[in-house]
C-alpha cells in the first residue's frame, strides 16, 4: 500500500497512539487496573439523571423524534440553538455576538483540527505559518493535529514554587516572541493536563499580542467558561473579535454525543462552516437540541455551579491531601489545581523518566499518562518534560487513594 504524506502522517503510527493502545490493552488484560490514565469526565449520577430526562423530552413525539435524528443540520448549524446561545453569551457577558458567530462541531477535537490547520500550515504563497503554544505543557490532542509537519512553537512557562509542594506554571510574557511566520496563538484554559488557569491579566496580555501581530487568539474552553465552568478560583470568560473560543459538552459528562461550539468573529465562523461542511457534511443535531433545554432559565449554569464544579473540587482537593501525605519528604510537587479534571506531578530531579515511571505503575496495576507528550514544540533538553505525570482522579475515591499510595512507593523507590 502507498499512500500519501497526508497517509503516512495521519494513517500512520504514532507515539500517543501507541500509548493509548497500551493502555486500553492492559485495561483489557486487567480490568481491576486503577485507571488514573484517561480524558473521560466522571459518572456523576444527579447530572446523568438530568440528561436522561432531557433526552426523553427530545425523543417524546415522532415530530421531535425527527428533528433530532431524521434530517441533516444545516452547513451553518441549527438556528434556534444557535441564537439561545449567542442571547445567553450577549447577556452573561455582554459580548456583541449573534447567531452569525457561533457554529456546531462534531466535538471540540474536531472543531480544533479544522481551525488550527485554516491560520497554520502551508499558505497561499508558499511561506509556512506555525502555531504558537503560549505555555506548554499543553493537550496531548493537538500534537499530531497538522496537516504540515514543524507545525507548533513553543514558549517554555515560568514556573512559580508553592507551599505545601505545590509549584504553578505562568506565561513568560517577557519571553514570548511572536515572529511574522506565527499564525494563531492557542491556549487551553483550564489546561489539560495541568490543571493550571490562565489569568485574566494572562489572556488579556495574550488578547494584545495577538491584535498587535493581527493573529487570532485560540481558547480552547473544554473544561471551562463559561460551561463546564471546573474552574476552581476566580477567571472570567473572555472573548473579542479576535479570539476564537472552543466549548464542549463532553466534561459536562458527554463525550458520547460528540459536541462541539466554536464562537468567532463572522469571517472565521464562515470559513470553519465552509471546512466543516467538506470535511464532515453537517454536524450531530444532538448536542445543539441539548445545549437548547440547558440555556433555558440558565440551567446550564445551575447544574455547572452546583453539581459539575464542587464534585471536581473536592475530588482535587482530596486527591491533592493524598499525594501531599504520600509523597512528603520526596522532591516531588504537583500543580496548583486550578481546574479541569487532572493533577499534574512533577518530580524534580527523577533518575528515571516518565515513561519508565509509567511502565513501573503498569506493572504494578496503576494506569496513569507520562508527561512526555504533553511537551508539544519544546526543545528536547529540557528535562523538566520527562519529569512529570497526569493522574485523572475521576474514578471512585478509594480506588485513587490506593493508586496514589502505589505511585508513592513506586516513586520513593525511583529516588533511592
Ligand atoms: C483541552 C481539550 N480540548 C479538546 C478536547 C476534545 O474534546 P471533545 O472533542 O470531546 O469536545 C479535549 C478532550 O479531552 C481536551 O482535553
Amino acid at each position: 500500500m502507498k499512500l500519501t504524506a497526508f497517509g503516512e502522517k495521519f494513517g500512520g503510527r504514532s507515539g500517543i497512539g501507541e500509548l493509548m493502545d497500551d493502555l486500553g490493552q492492559a485495561l483489557r488484560e486487567n480490568p481491576e487496573m486503577i485507571f488514573m490514565g484517561g480524558g473521560n469526565p466522571a459518572r456523576i449520577a444527579a447530572l446523568e439523571q438530568r440528561f436522561e430526562e432531557e433526552l426523553e423530552a427530545l425523543l417524546g413525539s415522532p415530530d421531535s423524534r425527527h428533528q433530532l435524528l431524521g434530517i441533516y443540520q444545516s452547513k451553518q448549524g441549527e438556528r434556534a440553538a444557535r441564537r439561545e446561545l449567542a442571547s445567553y453569551l450577549k447577556r452573561r457577558f455582554g459580548w456583541a455576538v449573534s447567531e452569525r458567530n457561533i457554529s456546531f462541531a462534531n466535538g471540540s477535537q474536531n472543531a480544533c483540527f479544522i481551525l488550527y490547520n485554516l491560520f497554520a500550515g502551508e499558505m497561499a504563497d508558499g511561506s509556512q505559518r506555525t502555531l504558537h503554544l503560549p505555555l506548554v505543557p499543553e493537550y496531548l490532542g493537538y500534537r499530531d493535529i497538522g496537516l504540515s509537519r514543524q507545525f507548533f512553537t513553543a514558549t517554555k512557562p515560568t514556573i512559580e514554587l508553592l507551599g505545601q509542594q505545590q509549584f504553578k506554571y505562568h506565561v513568560d510574557l517577557a519571553a514570548l516572541a511572536v515572529g511574522p511566520a506565527c499564525g494563531a496563538i492557542s491556549v487551553s484554559r483550564p489546561t489539560n493536563p495541568t490543571a493550571n488557569v490562565l489569568s485574566d491579566d494572562e489572556v488579556d496580555a495574550l488578547q494584545a499580542l495577538c491584535a498587535a501581530h493581527n493573529v487570532p487568539l485560540i481558547v480552547d474552553g473544554a473544561y471551562g467558561l463559561p460551561f463546564p465552568n471546573i474552574v476552581f478560583g476566580e477567571a472570567t470568560p473572555r472573548w473579542n473579535e479576535q479570539t476564537i473560543l472552543m466549548l464542549s459538552l463532553s466534561k459536562l459528562g458527554l463525550p458520547g454525543i460528540r459536541a462541539g461550539i466554536v464562537v468567532a468573529s463572522e469571517a472565521v465562523i464562515e470559513a470553519f462552516n465552509n471546512a466543516n461542511s467538506i470535511v464532515n457534511l453537517a454536524s450531530s443535531t444532538v448536542g445543539p437540541a441539548l445545549l437548547s433545554q440547558l440555556l433555558n432559565n440558565d440551567t446550564i449554569d445551575t447544574l455547572c455551579q452546583t453539581v459539575v464544579q464542587p464534585f471536581y473540587r473536592d475530588r482535587a482537593a482530596a486527591t491533592l491531601a493524598l499525594l501531599q501525605r504520600e509523597l512528603a519528604g520526596l522532591p516531588c510537587r504537583v500543580h496548583k489545581p486550578e481546574g479541569a479534571i487532572f493533577l499534574w506531578l512533577w518530580c524534580d530531579g527523577l533518575p528515571i523518566d516518565s515513561y519508565q515511571l509509567y511502565q513501573r505503575l503498569k506493572a504494578r496495576g496503576v494506569l496513569v499518562v507520562p508527561g512526555e507528550d504533553f511537551f508539544i514544540g519544546v526543545e528536547p533538553d529540557w528535562q523538566h518534560q520527562r519529569q512529570c505525570l497526569r493522574l485523572s482522579y475521576a474514578a471512585e475515591p478509594a480506588v485513587i487513594a490506593a493508586g496514589v499510595a502505589i505511585i508513592g512507593e513506586e516513586l520513593r523507590r525511583a529516588y533511592q
